[in-house]
C-alpha cells in the first residue's frame, strides 16, 4: 500500500521512519518533507497546508492511507475534505481537533465531562473589565492562555497581579496573538510534573502508547523561555501503571465519551499533557496530533506495525488491534539539537558536519527537524535541526548514547540542553 505523511519535522521523520517498517508498505510519499525523511521517502512540493492539493494528490496516486503530523491542516478541516472524497486518513475532523484549535471550547468540555484540569474562567474581547477584576482577586501564579493555535507561543505564567494585567491587555491588543487572542483563558497555576499520554483512538476505542516527558524550557534545570520541546524520553516512571490507569478512566474514557455524544467522535493521536499534582492527573492541554519532539522516542518503542494500528484506528478497529498489542521494554531518549537564538530569531543556511558519525551507534536515529540541501552540503533550516534519538534497554545508557552521538555533531552556535531524561532519576 502507498502511504502519504503530511509536514516536515522531526515528528514526521519519526513517523515515516516507523511506516518504513511495516511489511504492507509499498511506497512512502511526505510533503514537504526533509532531507533525512528524502532518504526514505518521496518528498513533495507541497506545504502542509496546502490541503486541496494534497488530497487531489493523494486521489490521483491511489493513498491507501494518509498521516497528518503538525496541528494546522487539522485545524483547517484537511480531514473532512479528504474523507469527502473517500479517503483514508489518520486524524480527527475540524470539529474534533478543535480541542487543541480552541482552548477555551477545551476548557468548556472537561467542565461538562468532568474531567480533571485547572480551574479557569474565559473572556471575550468585549469582557475585558470583568477579566481584570477577575485577574485581581485570583490567587496568584495565574496563567494566561490566548484561545487558538499559537505555535506555543499563547500561553503565559505570571506570578504578580501587575504582570497578568499587562498581558492581558497585551493578549487582546496586540495583532501578534492574531485570532488567537480573541478569547482568553484565565486559569489557575497546576504544580506539579509534566508529562505526555498518547491515545491513538478510533472514535470510541483506544490504545495508548508509552508515557512520555518533554523538556520544554531552553535551559537546563527547566530555566529560561518555553520551546517547543529540547529532548523528551519515554516510558518516563512517572507515569505508573497505575497512574495510567487513572488516566484512562479520568481523562481519556470521558473524553471519547463526551466527544462522541457531541457529535465529534475523536479518531487519531490523542495528546494528553498531564500535569500530576498532588491531588492526581490533570489535563493541561490536549493537543490533536503526535507531540514534537515525544514522536521521536514513543513511535521507535512501538512494538507493533503501526500502519496497522493507524488503519484500525480509520476503520473503528483497534479492539483488534489491542489484543495484539506489543509492549516494548526499552527506553528511548531524543535530545535536540537547535540553532543559536532559538526560541526567538536564529540564523538557517549554516553547514553541519559530523552526521557520517552517528553511523557506528547502531541504537542511534538521527531525526532531521530543521535541515535542508545547500550548495549539496547539509545545513540548517529551522529552530530546532536534529533529534537524536537513543534506545536501549536501560534508560542511564541510553541517555549516555544519546550523548556521545551528539558530540560527533558540529554546527556553529548549535545549542543543547546535557540534562534530558535526568528527570527519572529524581523518582
Ligand atoms: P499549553 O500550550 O497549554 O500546553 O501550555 C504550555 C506550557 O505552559 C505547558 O506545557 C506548561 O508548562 C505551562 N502551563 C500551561 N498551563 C499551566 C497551568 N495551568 N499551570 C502550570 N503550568 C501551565
Ligand atoms: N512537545 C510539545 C508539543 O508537541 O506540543
Amino acid at each position: 500500500m502507498k502511504i502519504l505523511v503530511i509536514g516536515s519535522g522531526g515528528r514526521e521523520h519519526a513517523l515515516v521512519w516507523k511506516i518504513r517498517q511495516s511489511a504492507r508498505v509499498t511506497k512512502i510519499y511526505c510533503s514537504p518533507g526533509n532531507p533525512g525523511i528524502a532518504e526514505l521517502a518521496e518528498c513533495l512540493p507541497m506545504t502542509a497546508t496546502a490541503c486541496e492539493g494534497l488530497r487531489d494528490f493523494a486521489l490521483k496516486e491511489h493513498i491507501a492511507l494518509t498521516i497528518v503530523g503538525p496541528e494546522q491542516p487539522l485545524a483547517d478541516g484537511i480531514v473532512d475534505m479528504f474523507e469527502a472524497s473517500g479517503l483514508n486518513i489518520f486524524g480527527p475532523s475540524r470539529n474534533a481537533a478543535q480541542l487543541e484549535w480552541s482552548k477555551a471550547f477545551a476548557k468548556e468540555f472537561m467542565g461538562e465531562f468532568n474531567i480533571p484540569t485547572a480551574a479557569h474562567r474565559s473572556f471575550s474581547k468585549e469582557e475585558m473589565e470583568a477579566a481584570k477584576s477577575y485577574v485581581i482577586s485570583s490567587a496568584l501564579p495565574l496563567v494566561l492562555k490566548a484561545d487558538g493555535l499559537a505555535a506555543g507561543k499563547g500561553v503565559v505564567v505570571c506570578a504578580t497581579h501587575e504582570q497578568a494585567l499587562n498581558t492581558l491587555s497585551e493578549m487582546i491588543g496586540k495583532r501578534g496573538f492574531g485570532i488567537a487572542g480573541e478569547r482568553i483563558v484565565i486559569e489557575e497555576f497546576l504544580d506539579g510534573e509534566e508529562a505526555s499520554v498518547f491515545a491513538i483512538c478510533d472514535g470510541e476505542d483506544f490504545v495508548t502508547l508509552a508515557p512520555a516527558q518533554d523538556h520544554k524550557r531552553i535551559f537546563d534545570g527547566d530555566r529560561g523561555k518555553n520551546t517547543g520541546g529540547m529532548g523528551a524520553y519515554a516510558p518516563t516512571p512517572i507515569v505508573t501503571p497505575d497512574l495510567m490507569q487513572e488516566v484512562e478512566r479520568q481523562i481519556i474514557v470521558p473524553t471519547l465519551r463526551g466527544m462522541k455524544q457531541m457529535n465529534r467522535p475523536y479518531k487519531g493521536c490523542l495528546y494528553i499533557g498531564l500535569m500530576i499534582t498532588a491531588s492526581g492527573p490533570k489535563v493541561v492541554e490536549y493537543n490533536c496530533r503526535f507531540g514534537d519532539p515525544e514522536a521521536q522516542v514513543v513511535l521507535p518503542l512501538y512494538g507493533g506495525d503501526i500502519v496497522e494500528l493507524f488503519e484500525a484506528a480509520c476503520t473503528k478497529n483497534i479492539a483488534a488491534v489491542k489484543a495484539t498489542e506489543a509492549q516494548a521494554s526499552n527506553f528511548a531518549v531524543c535530545v535536540v539539537l537547535a540553532s543559536m537564538g532559538y526560541p526567538d530569531e536564529y540564523p538557517t543556511g549554516i553547514e553541519i558536519d559530523g552526521l557520517d558519525g552517528l553511523k557506528k551507534f547502531d541504537t542511534v536515529i538521527a531525526f532531521h527537524a530543521g535541515t535542508k540541501m545547500q550548495k549539496g552540503r547539509l545545513a540548517t533550516a529551522g529552530g530546532r535541526v536534529f533529534g537524536i534519538t537513543s534506545r536501549d534497554a536501560n534508560l542511564a545508557r541510553a541517555i549516555d548514547t544519546a550523548y556521545r552521538a551528539v558530540g560527533e555533531i558540529s554546527f556553529a552556535g548549535m545549542q543543547f540542553r546535557r540534562d534530558i531524561g535526568r528527570k527519572a532519576f529524581v523518582h
